[in-house]
């Protein structure tokens, strides 16, 4: 398949890049900018992007444009950093300052161009970084956009197909930044086939040719990336595929009920469920550390899935996974995951690499968002899709301190309270990445009636949020909130205090723990 390649330099938004290509129907990849030159030719490239990134082109150590791409004589986009080296590859001269900063600033077209079309508007905002800038132009380039701090803000040789901007086009706060892309990609004549039904399409043929006539077993969790995949093989190979739903007791409150009608009605594939409660329960007596509740979690969920497989006897060498492209680029760059790695994240469902099964991974090249279309393609239902994130380990880190079964139930009841009023609100909606409640290991002396209560406390967390790399707290209406309170000291026995947690990440994470 004809690919655009991206060429990852550093910057934090080379994958957001790698979504506005894909929104655009463009089917793409994104490389760190020193894998070799073979890994990248094999996936058939027909057009390069350049990410921005935070080195300085001038520095001896910094990210070198890799020879092929200029010898391919292919149409290449450079962005901000990517523009600086195109320039300086071509004999252009970078002028280099210690000073970056970012910021929004007014850019003026200039001239005919086929990047920025005369459909644009004269001027309009961008979001730039300054910092180095190309100074003179390349040989056989032409200036196509400037701001008054940045003479050169936008320059192209279109004969070469060679093109790039010092701002960036792929963040929002760039106005027409789509429109911009879109010119490059039109320029660039590169094929818009990447939807949701063609990609239903291929992967379907793709799975059917990878398992023949053998079965395959899925673990599903409930969590919209081991939904989608089991439905993908469902759809590709029908009755081959058994599915595992492990309930571990570590689920939302009526959650595991609606993944399994999903399964079972929408798709009317073949799952076994096994209550697994008491095991995992088991497995997190007396552990508080949140790290050894995960590896319990995450342990007890391998042990389990094993004796079920081996007890179904259905002699299945595949196993299906949600892997998305997301972990993909980040094992391809295992230096951002090392910096990434604040707890051990682990979905339900990730296996052992030594498992003796030959993966099926139909999500490997999508993102979330692409994930959730072709979820709704395949007809699964919305309420599923549309699901906010949930952690592997489950409530497991909700509940902080001790995991008892009677404290799962107090959570998951303050938990359902909290989404539940946000809902009347509407304020479930594209605003609120995730919300939840969180069970304090706290007591705190309250009145009731007459009473004294020593009870426990629950944190309400609500985040926006686009990557769930830094994210902010929702301003709820504290009409809201306070209804969300009264109900959860009136509702939940064993709670008498509620708290909204106001911190940002970082330098909190989402999760508590
Ligand atoms: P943190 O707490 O690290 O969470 O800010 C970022 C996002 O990741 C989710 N999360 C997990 N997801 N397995 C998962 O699949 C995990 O172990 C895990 N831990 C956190 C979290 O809910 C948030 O969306």
């Amino acid at each position: 398949m004809d690919t655009l390649v991206i060429l990852d330099f550093g910057s934090q938004y080379s994958q957001l890049i790698a979504r506005r290509l894909r929104e655009a129907n463009v089917y793409c990849e994104l490389f760190a900018h020193d894998v070799p030159a073979e890994t990248v030719r094999a996936s058939n490239p027909r057009a390069f992007v350049l990410s921005g990134g935070p080195s300085s082109v001038v520095d001896p150590g910094a990210p070198r444009l890799p020879a092929y791409v200029l010898e391919s004589h292919l149409p290449v986009l450079g962005i901000c950093y990517g523009m600086q080296l195109m320039a300086q590859a071509l004999g252009g001269i970078v002028r280099t300052s210690t000073r970056r900063e970012y910021g929004r600033m007014t850019i003026q077209r200039q001239g005919a161009s086929r990047l920025l079309p005369q459909s644009l508007p004269e001027t309009f905002e961008v979001w730039m970084s300054h910092g180095d800038q190309v100074e003179k132009l390349p040989a056989g380039f032409q200036v196509v956009a400037s701001s008054s701090s940045c003479p050169i803000a936008a320059m192209e040789n279109p004969g070469e197909r060679l093109y790039a901007l010092q701002f960036h086009p792929e963040v929002a706060h760039t106005q027409h930044g789509l429109e911009i892309l879109g010119a490059f990609l039109e320029a660039a004549g590169l094929e818009r086939t990447w939807t949701p039904a063609w990609i239903t399409q291929q992967s379907v043929e793709r799975i059917r040719s990878q398992i023949g006539a053998e079965p395959v077993l899925a673990g599903v969790s409930g969590g919209v990336d081991s939904t989608v995949a089991a439905a993908l093989v469902h759809r590709a190979v029908g009755d081959q595929l058994k599915c595992i739903f492990v309930d571990n007791g570590l689920l939302r409150l009526g959650e595991g009920d609606q993944v399994m009608s999903a399964l079972r009605q929408t798709l009317r594939a073949e799952v076994r469920a096994v209550n697994a409660r008491a095991e995992f329960l088991e497995a997190l007596a007396g552990k508080e550390d949140p790290e050894a509740k995960r590896a319990a979690v995450g342990e007890t969920f391998i042990r389990v899935f094993e004796r079920e497989a081996a007890s179904l006897s259905c002699g299945a060498r595949f196993l299906v996974q949600g892997t998305i492209y997301p972990d993909v680029i980040e094992s391809r760059a295992p230096e951002r995951r090392a910096a990434a790695r604040i707890k051990t994240h682990h979905n339900v469902g990730g296996l052992p690499p030594d498992l003796r099964f030959e993966l099926v991974e139909p999500l490997r090249y999508l993102f979330k968002d692409e994930v959730r279309r072709i979820g709704l393609e395949i007809g699964l239902p919305a309420e599923l899709i549309w699901r906010q994130p949930f952690p592997g380990p489950g409530l497991a880190v909700r509940c902080l301190g001790p995991v008892t079964w009677e404290r799962l139930e107090r959570l998951r009841s303050a938990d359902y309270i909290f989404t539940n009023e946000l809902e009347r609100a509407g304020l479930l909606g594209p605003g609120t990445a995730q919300a939840f409640a969180v069970l304090l290991p706290v007591r705190s002396v309250g009145v009731m009636g007459d009473g004294r209560t020593y009870d426990e406390v629950v944190a309400l967390r609500a985040v926006s949020t686009e990557d769930f790399m830094t994210a902010d707290w929702v301003r709820i209406p504290a009409e809201v909130l306070d209804r969300v309170a009264h109900r959860i000291v009136n509702e939940v026995a064993g709670v008498n205090r509620v708290v909204f947690d106001v911190t940002t990440k970082p330098p909190a994470t989402i999760e508590w723990e």
